[in-house]
Order: C-alpha cells, then sequence, then structure tokens
C-alpha cells in the first residue's frame, strides 16, 4: 500500500510529460497564418503567374513561414512583404497588396519588369512605415494617395520610370524621415510645401536626377534639413534657403543645375561636412570662413568663381579636381594668383 502511494507521483509526473509533449507538438504545427492575409498573398502569387522567386508560398504550409514575408509575432499577421533582386517576376503591382492591412514594410526592389502605375490599392495599407519600390520600370504620376500614409517613415521611389510634378501633399506625412524620388523623369518645379513638413524633424530629401525646374523654393529655409541631394535637374536661381549661421544641414548637393548666386555672401554652419555645388553658375570666391568647416567632401568645380582659394582647414586637401573650370579660382591646389 505505501510503495503504490509512492508511485502516484510519477504517474503524475508522467501524465504531465505527456500532455505538455503533445501541447507543444500541436501549437507547432497549428497554422500561426491569419486565413486572410493567407488568401492575399497566394493571389499575390497568382497575380505575378507563379513566379520562381515565391516557390515556398505552398498553400499547404503556414504562410509565416514562407519566404519574403514576415509575420508579426503576437498577432501572426504579415507585418512584411519584400520581394527583391529578380528579372523574371513581371506584370504590375497586384492590386491584392492592399489586403495585408497590418503591413509595415513593403518592398518591391530590383524588378526590372515590373511595370504598371503604384498600385491605388496601396493607399489601404493605414500602417505602412517603410515603403520602397525602387530600382523598377513603375511609370504614371506619383499619387496623391500616398500622403494619407500617416505612419510612412521612408518613402522610396528611386530609379523608376516615374513623370509629373511632385505632389504638394507629401509634406503632410507628419512621421516622414526620409523622402527618396531621385532619377525619375519628374517635371515642374519642387512644391512650395516642402517648406511646411509638420514633423519634429524635416525629412531628407533626395530629388537628383529627374527634371525638375524653377527656383528652390524660399519656403525650404524655414526648415533645417539634415540632408538634401537636388543635383542633376534644371534647378535655377539661389540656394540661400540651405544657409546660414543657424543651419543644420549636414549633407548639401546642388551639383549639376543652373544655380547662380554669390559664394563669397553664404553663411556656413560647422555642421556642414559635404558640399557639391559643380557644373552651376555660381560666382563670387570663397568665403574665409570655409577654413573652419570640417569638411569631408567639396565640390566647386564648373562654375564661375574667382579669387584665391583661402588657406586652411580642410580646403588644401581636397585635389585641384574639387576646383578646377572656374573663371579665376586660383591658389593651392590651384595653380598661384597672378
Ligand atoms: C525582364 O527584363 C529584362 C531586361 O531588364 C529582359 O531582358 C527580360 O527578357 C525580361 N524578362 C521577362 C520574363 O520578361
Ligand atoms: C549651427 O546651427 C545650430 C542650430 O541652429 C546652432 O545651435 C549652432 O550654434 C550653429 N553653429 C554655429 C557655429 O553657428
Ligand atoms: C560677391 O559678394 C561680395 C561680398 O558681398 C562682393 O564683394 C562681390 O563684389 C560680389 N561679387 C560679385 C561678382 O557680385
Ligand atoms: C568634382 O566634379 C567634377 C565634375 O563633375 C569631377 O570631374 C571631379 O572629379 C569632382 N571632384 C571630386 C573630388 O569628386
Amino acid at each position: 500500500m505505501a510503495s503504490d502511494l509512492h508511485k502516484l507521483p510519477c504517474l503524475l509526473l508522467f501524465f504531465f510529460f505527456f500532455f505538455f509533449f503533445f501541447l507543444f507538438i500541436t501549437i507547432s504545427y497549428a497554422e500561426l497564418c491569419n486565413p486572410n492575409d493567407k488568401k492575399a498573398l497566394l493571389n499575390i502569387k497568382k497575380a505575378f503567374n507563379d513566379p520562381y522567386i515565391l516557390t515556398s508560398w505552398d498553400p499547404q504550409t503556414d504562410c509565416c513561414h514562407w519566404y519574403c514575408v514576415k509575420c508579426d509575432r503576437t498577432t501572426h499577421r504579415i507585418i512584411s512583404l519584400t520581394i527583391f533582386a529578380d528579372d523574371r517576376l513581371t506584370g504590375q503591382i497586384p492590386p491584392e497588396v492592399g489586403d495585408l492591412p497590418f503591413l509595415q514594410t513593403l518592398m518591391l526592389h530590383k524588378l526590372p519588369n515590373l511595370t504598371g502605375p503604384i498600385q491605388p490599392t496601396i493607399a489601404k495599407l493605414q500602417n505602412l512605415r517603410f515603403l520602397d519600390l525602387s530600382w523598377n520600370s513603375l511609370s504614371g504620376e506619383i499619387p496623391d494617395f500616398l500622403s494619407t500614409l500617416k505612419n510612412l517613415f521612408v518613402l522610396t521611389l528611386s530609379f523608376n520610370k516615374l513623370t509629373g510634378k511632385i505632389p504638394n501633399s507629401l509634406s503632410q506625412l507628419p512621421n516622414l524621415g526620409g523622402l527618396r524620388l531621385d532619377r525619375n523623369q519628374l517635371t515642374g518645379q519642387i512644391p512650395d510645401s516642402f517648406g511646411y513638413f509638420t514633423g519634429e524633424q524635416p525629412p531628407s530629401l533626395i530629388l537628383s536626377h529627374n527634371q525638375l525646374s524653377g527656383k528652390i523654393p524660399s519656403s525650404l529655409s524655414r526648415l533645417n534639413f539634415p540632408s538634401i541631394d537636388f543635383s542633376r535637374n534644371k534647378l535655377e536661381g539661389d540656394a540661400f534657403m540651405f544657409f546660414g549661421a543657424d543651419k543644420m544641414i549636414q549633407i548639401l548637393d546642388l551639383s549639376r543645375n543652373l544655380l547662380e548666386f554669390n559664394l563669397s555672401e553664404v553663411v556656413f554652419n560647422q555642421s556642414l561636412t559635404s558640399l557639391d555645388l559643380n557644373h552651376n553658375k555660381v560666382f563670387g570666391g570663397l568665403p574665409p570662413a570655409m577654413t573652419e568647416l570640417n569638411l569631408q567632401y567639396l565640390n566647386v568645380s564648373y562654375n564661375r568663381l574667382c579669387g584665391q582659394i583661402p588657406v586652411g582647414g580642410a580646403l588644401q586637401s581636397f585635389d585641384l579636381y574639387s576646383y578646377f573650370h572656374n573663371k579665376c579660382l586660383c591658389g593651392a591646389p590651384l595653380g598661384p594668383c597672378k
């Protein structure tokens, strides 16, 4: 009798062990993926004609384990869809991407045969934080609806065939940290509204390699942009909005435009580490205060500058190609002044 009682805890332990063992097995085999998300993903796969890159998207398996997607750890909803580097994927962005309501990251990148417009159903993805549709063959205009995606932190539409104007409404994105629209065929002016981004910190703006024209809006002087690349456009006039003692800009690339201003009158802030003004119509000379900057990159070549390059700071650490093709700039690293 006493020995039988003794066996009871052992038996209990045994049952507990099996209970948890089977629970574990069941949980690990239970499908975590939300059925609506799974359906949307399978529709996306079908719309792309069952591409090789989506082979792992097998309806018999849990979509939380598929390649190119990520499920949230607790809700098990699809929060990320990233398909990139595949030239066999052809067609347009399927409307079903709008049926993944918990998406925070949507990246369709380096898909040279991805064509057509920026899919309108993306407007439904109100949780999006990262939208990267770069290095594809997307065409049409940049749609206004992007400004309704209030959580967007990064918007990258670089290297496509987008045309038309930059929508004014993009300045209504309160959390935007970076906007990249470079290497498209965008025309018209930079929106005046870009001086009125409402976030705590204005975004970095990369608008290079387009056909943007007119003056850079003076409203941009209202904000302290961390970094600006407006190179290779047809911008005219002044660039005063980025200069001044109180400006915190670190990287400024305005090269290959039609800008025309007196560099002697420009006041710099110490924060500037990279300045590229090559191929413009900048005149005057290099202000002596430039010797006080911690410049890592400087290029003022192909302008209309004159006078002696101030001696000191980083200015003589650059070679002559940072300074050549000006009107009468002289002194090291160029030849001596006459
Ligand atoms: C994809 O685009 C490349 C050019 O980038 C082309 O050579 C190729 O034939 C295209 N593939 C398909 C399947 O259309
Ligand atoms: C540069 O700008 C910042 C922000 O406006 C300011 O706090 C800082 O004093 C400026 N630096 C100089 C040397 O003027
Ligand atoms: C540029 O500005 C400086 C300083 O105000 C002035 O002395 C110079 O004459 C101006 N240069 C030109 C070409 O207008
Ligand atoms: C400055 O720009 C010119 C013109 O594009 C280029 O030839 C030169 O190599 C550049 N210099 C540096 C240091 O990058």
